[in-house]
């Protein structure tokens, strides 16, 4: 079986090609950068762009990989969550072409592609993990028992992870997104000229709360120079290390509590570098694996939808016509 992969959600167009045999052959991934200027994401533009890049990337892929389209055996594409202009335009393409060439398609989670891609890398975690998946839209501690089998046992209640690393850089005056913006920013930081709380980790329990560290953030913005670059770093420093805190202290009561022995990160904010540090040491120290996909497979891209809807396609799944796409919808069976 070989499967091309179509990931349309929000702004990034990416696509790939899995082969049962061969693993993944090729993937792209185009990063609109019309929303800048914007600071954030404007849905129709997304749509728009979508429109623009998703045929030509499929033909790079196809070019990478060497593969002529009737090679092609399945077709995926992400159905849910994500902006519904956006995932029409990837399921639309996706399902027209495996129309065209005759082969299944089958419409993938994108939260369910994120916790999978961590089983493409070497060594790939065995079932079951306790899955970190920290986004742009999520923050979620999930139990992995197989594919479709998914225990969500906290998530956060507010903002996720990324999306308050992405106010705060704004704040900061840094362009969209600003995860990885901040992140560069912190290294020169220095530690202990600000104090960020570490919120909701003296309550029992695995949910989340990052909208409070957003209101810190801006309260610290009004009270200090912002126009001196060393103050600016030393926010960003002290917002990272809370959220980077916040979530090795929640991984660390999930694995006592479900007594797992393997962590896998994913998810954008798992591209991290701080995170990946904070959560190797409590690997080390709780004697728990820890394993993180490649910095490209973090972000969103194609491989994970690839190989996703490989997996599901073996299972002998498949969606009818219709395009069956949703702003939001559960992960599971
Ligand atoms: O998984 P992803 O590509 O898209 C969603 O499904 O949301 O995650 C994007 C998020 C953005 O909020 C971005 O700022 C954040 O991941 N991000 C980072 C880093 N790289 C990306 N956050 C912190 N540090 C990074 N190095
Ligand atoms: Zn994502």
């Amino acid at each position: 079986m070989r499967v091309l992969g179509i990931e349309s959600s929000c702004d990034e167009t990416a696509v790939a090609i899995y082969d049962q045999h061969r693993g993944l052959l090729a993937h792209r991934v185009h990063t609109q950068e019309v929303h800048q200027q914007h600071g954030g994401v404007v849905p129709e533009l997304a749509s728009r762009d979508h429109i623009k890049k998703c045929l030509p990337l499929i033909e790079l892929a196809l070019q990478d990989a060497d593969c002529p389209p009737d090679q092609i055996t399945g077709v995926a594409y992400t159905k849910m969550p994500g902006l519904i202009g956006a995932l029409m335009v990837g399921a639309s393409i996706g399902r027209s072409l495996a129309y065209a060439w005759g082969v299944p398609a089958i419409g993938v989670h994108h939260l369910e592609a994120h916790l999978m891609v961590a089983l493409l890398e070497d060594p790939a975690p065995e079932f079951p993990f306790l899955a970190l998946l920290v986004s742009g839209g999520h923050t979620l501690l999930v139990r992995v028992v197989g594919l479709g089998e998914y225990e969500i046992l906290g998530q956060s209640v507010d903002d996720a992870a990324g999306e308050a690393f992405d106010k705060t850089a704004k704040l900061l005056g840094l362009p969209y997104p600003g995860g990885a913006a901040l992140a560069a920013l912190a290294q020169q930081g220095r530690p202990g000229q600000f104090v960020f709380p570490r919120p909701m980790v003296n309550r029992p329990g695995l949910d989340f709360s990052f909208s409070g560290l957003k209101t810190h953030a801006w309260q610290c913005v009004q009270a200090n120079n912002i126009a001196d670059q060393q103050v600016r770093a030393d926010i960003a420093y002290a917002f990272q290390e809370a959220v980077v805190d916040t979530l090795r202290i929640k991984c660390e009561r999930a694995l006592r509590e479900t007594g797992l022995s393997r962590l896998v990160i994913v998810g954008g904010v798992g591209a991290n570098q701080a995170l990946r540090t904070r959560l190797r040491a409590l690997g080390d120290d709780l004697n728990v694996n820890v394993f993180y996909p490649r910095l490209e497979f973090c972000t969103d891209n194609g491989a994970m939808v690839a190989y996703t809807g490989y997996l599901r396609l073996q299972r002998g799944e498949q969606d009818g016509l219709s395009l069956g796409v949703k702003a939001r919808g559960e992960m599971g069976v």
